[in-house]
């Protein structure tokens, strides 16, 4: 029922916002406001406002705000009419009458309340009669306390094909109350009614009120045809807008803020009995928009409970498309993966609540998930399955419908997709020499070893480096790579004068393996620069450099003015050979710093070697310092090792 606004000012107007309030948290009068401790976040300074003039809350902690209605609903989880309903009556406002329509169908629903309340109480007895003897004694078999049995309202529907039907009748309900409840199979054409539920463990259905209004009923043998049995829909009854348990569940995930959804009835009961009492669970269907707001009433970031075996996974990734144009500001969901193909219930049952508890606090986020999902699924080796991967992610996150919570999507994205393809291609890079060093030492020399085909370029493969006597000695291993972070300055201030290159030249870059943190931090955050298709001329990247708080980077690679950069200009130029392009003393420079990395790949070779005498070792120091020579030659001549 729809209420009138001028109903809803006069209840705000007889309680104060710091009335409803106050009940719940502690208030002292500031000025004109009041002042409390955060219901919604725990916290030591008060950051929870009240002000009765305005007539309402604001909680600076968790960015909370509303009136005595929401408030209501945010910290006892009531539906709007079941806030306004408490609240009027407290304020002694009395609410519109409604139609005639109105009142006949409230009246129905009533019966329809009356009949479901009537059978849980047949079928809770039932269980307790000597026809329930079976039931219990499987109840017991799974674990179940009377305790538990008592608190879910656990029942037993008798094998008698109208049990439930006569004594319903003879409860005076009509036929076609009997009908409307779902619970007796009947119609026009059905010649004679009979029990839906039969020879079944009964599981009550309640609502927020913790009113019956539907039932989930387990076959106690195994060969029956449906393992479940359902309510069907009815006016009390939409499967996709309730949760099993929900009214349980309610106080404990407020109180805590936690709350975990899991698939079956006896997986919540379960939980319950081993002292999470917050669990509940969609019925039979998978999760649902409707559900998941509902669950975001009680929390911010509800666990999604699933087994970890493939029909698990594919659930979970139902409800990670259900939830993904639903995600808000801080309203999320996490996911949960059991070991082993076991339900909740199993887990307990084998390995203890502990088990579970682990698994709890070992959720994935979000993210991460959606994230698996899509790497997964395939190879990302080549450009066109790079793009493809890359659009997948950013079709789905596009489906984000708060602009926020998108745009931080799409950089967190971004982010993984330049870790990924660093790391991808540093793998390539390093099996590439793997490969080009297992070939080292067949012959002609040539250009600087083989990172021309790393890059994928000519598409030529370049020749073998040749073994140098001279490089054979272990004073080249002596000989520390301590220039490695002038070198790796160097390789910046470069790029800096040059940014077309780190376009040109980003499979390269991207497998480069700086050493010096303060030098990989500043290549990252060119890398980065150029992916996201910034104009690459110097003057930008240099004030990006400023913005992203690297100015002392530009410091130290010596570009702080255009005079400099004049200056650096000279230098590269006089340190070129003929005709030699930004890119080429680039490469140059990258050559000369891997160098350095292959010499220290030498020296732990040769101290392998040293410790274990064994052929293998001694097998890749000879490598190494092949390819070592053929590198050091062409970086003597440039002029050789550029020009085809
Ligand atoms: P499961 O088949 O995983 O059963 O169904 P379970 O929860 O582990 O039950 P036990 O432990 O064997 O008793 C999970 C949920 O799927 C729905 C029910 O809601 C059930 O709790 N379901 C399952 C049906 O609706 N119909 C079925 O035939 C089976
Ligand atoms: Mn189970």
């Amino acid at each position: 029922m729809k209420y009138p606004p001028h109903i809803l000012d006069e209840i705000r107007a007889r309680l104060p916002v710091s009335a409803v309030v106050g009940r719940k948290v502690g208030l002292k009068k500031k000025g004109r406001e009041f002042a409390g401790l955060s219901p919604f976040k725990t916290e030591k300074t008060p950051s929870f406002f009240v002000n009765d003039q305005k007539g309402f809350y604001h909680c600076f902690a968790s960015g909370e705000h509303g009136d005595i209605f929401s408030f209501l609903m945010e910290t006892e989880g009531l539906t709007f009419p079941e806030a306004v309903e408490r609240l009027a009556s407290e304020a002694g406002v009395s609410l519109p009458k409604p139609t005639a329509e109105e009142y006949r169908r409230e009246e129905q629903r009533l019966r329809l309340h009356e009949i479901q309340e009537a059978a849980a109480k047949i079928f809770e007895a039932d269980l307790r009669a000597p026809v329930g003897a079976e039931a219990r004694a499987y109840l017991t078999r799974r674990g179940l306390s009377e305790e538990t049995i008592r608190t879910f309202r656990i029942g037993f529907a008798s094998p008698d094909r109208t049990g439930l039907l006569k004594k319903l009748k003879a409860a005076g309900f009509s036929d076609a109350e009997l009908e409307a409840s779902g619970l007796i199979v009947m119609g026009p054409d059905i010649r004679t009614p009979y029990d839906r539920f039969r020879n079944r463990v009964m599981f009550p259905i309640q609502d927020l009120k913790s009113r019956v209004i539907a039932f989930g009923g387990r076959a106690l043998e195994a060969d029956q045809p449906a393992k479940y049995l359902n309510s069907p829909e009815t006016p009390l009854f939409h499967k996709g807008h309730v949760l099993f348990n929900a009214a349980g569940a309610r106080q404990t995930a407020f109180d805590t803020g936690e709350i975990v959804i899991v698939e079956g009835y006896m997986d919540v009961i379960a939980l319950a009995q081993a002292g999470y009492r917050n669990a509940v669970a969609p019925l039979g269907t998978a999760l649902t928009p409707d559900q998941l707001k509902l669950l975001w009433r009680f929390s911010n970031e509800p666990l999604l409970c699933f087994d970890g075996d493939s029909a698990g996974r594919k659930a979970a990734h139902r409800a990670l498309d259900t939830a993904l144009p639903l995600l808000g500001p801080g309203r999320s969901v996490k996911f949960v993966f059991l070991p082993d193909g076991l339900d909740p219930d199993d887990l307990i049952r084998e390995r203890g609540a502990d088990a579970l508890g682990k698994a709890f606090a070992a959720s994935d986020p979000f993210l991460d998930v959606l994230w698996a999902r899509a790497w997964g699924n395939g190879e990302w080796n080549t450009p066109e399955q790079r793009a493809l991967l890359e659009r997948q992610l950013s079709e789905q996150v596009g489906k984000i419908e708060d602009g926020g919570v998108r745009t931080h999507y799409q950089s967190a994205i971004r982010d993984r997709f330049y870790h990924a393809w660093r790391a991808k291609n540093q793998e390539r890079a390093r099996a590439q020499w793997v490969s080009d060093r297992s070939q080292a030492g067949s012959g002609s020399r040539g250009t600087g070893g083989g990172w021309s085909r790393q890059s994928g370029g000519s598409g030529k493969s370049a020749p073998k480096p040749a073994p140098s006597a001279a490089l054979r000695s272990s004073a080249l291993v002596s000989n520390e790579a301590a220039a490695d972070a002038d070198l790796e300055f160097a390789i910046l201030r470069a790029l800096v004068m040059h940014p077309e290159l780190l376009d040109e030249m980003d499979e390269v870059l991207v497998a480069l393996d700086f050493r010096a943190s303060f030098a990989a931090q500043g290549l990252q955050t060119l890398l980065e620069y150029a992916i996201e298709e910034n104009p690459l001329d110097t003057r930008h990247v240099r004030s990006h450099l400023h913005t992203a708080g690297m100015a002392t980077l530009i410091e130290r690679i010596g570009l702080q003015s255009k005079d400099q950069d004049d200056a650096h200009v000279g230098e590269l130029s006089s340190n070129a050979g003929p005709g030699e392009s930004g890119s080429a003393i680039v490469r140059r420079l990258i050559d000369r710093h891997r160098i350095g990395g292959l010499k220290k790949e030498l020296q732990l070779a040769l101290e392998d070697f040293e410790a274990t005498g064994c052929d293998e070792s001694l097998a890749q120091v000879i490598e190494l310092k092949s390819v070592l020579s053929a590198m050091e030659t062409a970086e003597a001549s440039p002029d050789d090792a550029f020009t085809p």
